[in-house]
């Protein structure tokens, strides 16, 4: 692995109002010296955009705290002539790719959005790596890749050539296109496959939230599979620790016994390991939300919730074995589901009341 200091780097963020990106912008004010950092982001009405709007706006308040340079750039990742002036003016040393158009069921009713985001957004990112050589590239994969694998925990060595949704497809097909062109122009790439991650200011699309949403207006919610859904959630700020520690190892590059680049290229999962119950996962949700008072202390959740059959393109269970994430980096996630559904129902209450 070649170590890479993020210190006075020049870095590219994708998706930098998104959830995820976001967190790792802060963090990366936080945590690295002298660096510049480049956001990107269309700022696009998939979700509430106001949560986008105010995601930034901490952003640009944070970054006077901090020793970095910070540059915002409201456009999208499938103008190639944008990309390709941004990676000439800045010459960035690492990128990482977190903007796309995230969600399974959206996939099924507005397929376009996924193949201008995933997939020519995606290509234009790492041609614009290829013309402008980058120390290294990370990006955001997901656990939908491994589709309705049976064998769990989903590991990187299972085959995922089964997605059961084109968003799935989409993501599957950034790890090929990063293969090849880690092999053909030696660009160090690694892909990481988050698995369900939540956290406050998170996404309004994902159910903890939706559910919040809705138990809150009197609604009832529905609870797919019948509650029986596993699901692998990872709070934010470990998939945030999980990306920074990544993004300082890059694959190595070497030459095979050919004399040809062996391609240095990784995909890792990252997940908490530990799968939980939707029904539990509600449980625990509901009792937070009380506790900060979203909901009041005398709710009657059983009257509000709903067991119902499997959607299209959901997937039973996610589970990540994310073991060569701890022998490489020496990292696992830490945050339980209580806290990390604490923290989201404490921000739930300051953000809408
Ligand atoms: N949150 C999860 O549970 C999860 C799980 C698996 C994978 N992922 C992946 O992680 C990444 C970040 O996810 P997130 O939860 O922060 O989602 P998000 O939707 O909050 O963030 C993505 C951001 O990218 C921006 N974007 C989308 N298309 C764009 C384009 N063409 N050009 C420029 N900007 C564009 C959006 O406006 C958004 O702000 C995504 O690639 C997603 O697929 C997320």
């Amino acid at each position: 692995m070649e170590k890479i200091n993020l210190d006075n780097k020049c870095i590219l963020v994708t998706g930098a109002a998104g959830f995820i990106g976001s967190y790792l912008v802060h963090r990366l004010f936080k945590d690295v010296k002298g660096a510049t950092i480049v956001g990107i982001d269309n700022m696009n009405d998939y979700y509430d955009v106001r949560l986008k709007e105010y995601r930034l706006k901490k952003l640009n308040v944070q970054c006077s705290m901090f020793h970095v340079q910070w540059h915002f750039v409201r456009g999208d990742l499938a103008d190639k002539d944008l990309i390709e002036k941004l990676f000439a003016q800045y010459n960035f040393d690492v990128v990482v790719n977190l903007a796309a158009q995230a969600g399974v069921r959206y996939s099924i009713t507005n397929p376009d959005a996924y193949i201008q985001s995933n997939i020519i957004g995606f290509y234009n990112i790492i041609e614009a790596c290829r013309n402008h050589p980058v120390e290294h590239l990370v990006y955001a994969s997901s656990s939908s890749v491994y589709g309705g694998n049976k064998k769990v925990p989903f590991s990187t060595d299972d085959r995922v050539d089964n997605p059961v949704s084109l968003y799935a497809a989409t993501k599957k097909s950034n790890e090929l296109m990063a293969h090849c062109y880690s092999k053909l122009y030696d660009i160090p790439t690694t892909g990481l496959r988050f698995f369900t991650v939540y956290g406050p200011a998170g996404r309004p699309d994902m159910a903890y939230f939706g559910f919040t949403n809705k138990l809150i207006k009197g609604e009832t919610i529905q609870i797919f599979n019948y509650g029986n859904c596993r699901r692998d959630f990872t709070y934010v700020d470990d998939i945030v620790e999980g990306i920074v520690r990544v993004m300082q190892g890059a694959p190595e590059r070497k030459k095979g016994e050919d004399g040809l680049p062996v391609p240095p290229y990784a995909v890792y999962n990252i997940g908490g390991g530990q799968p939980e119950k939707l029904l539990d996962f509600v449980n625990i949700l509901q009792e937070e939300l009380v506790r900060a008072g979203v909901l009041p202390k005398d709710f009657d959740f059983e009257a509000h919730k709903q067991l119902v059959p499997m959607q299209p393109g959901d997937v039973p269970a996610t589970f990540a074995d994310a073991t060569a994430l701890e022998r490489d980096f020496g990292f696992t996630p830490k945050i339980s589901l209580r806290e990390g559904l604490r923290d989201f129902s404490e921000w739930y209450k300051s953000y809408y009341k």
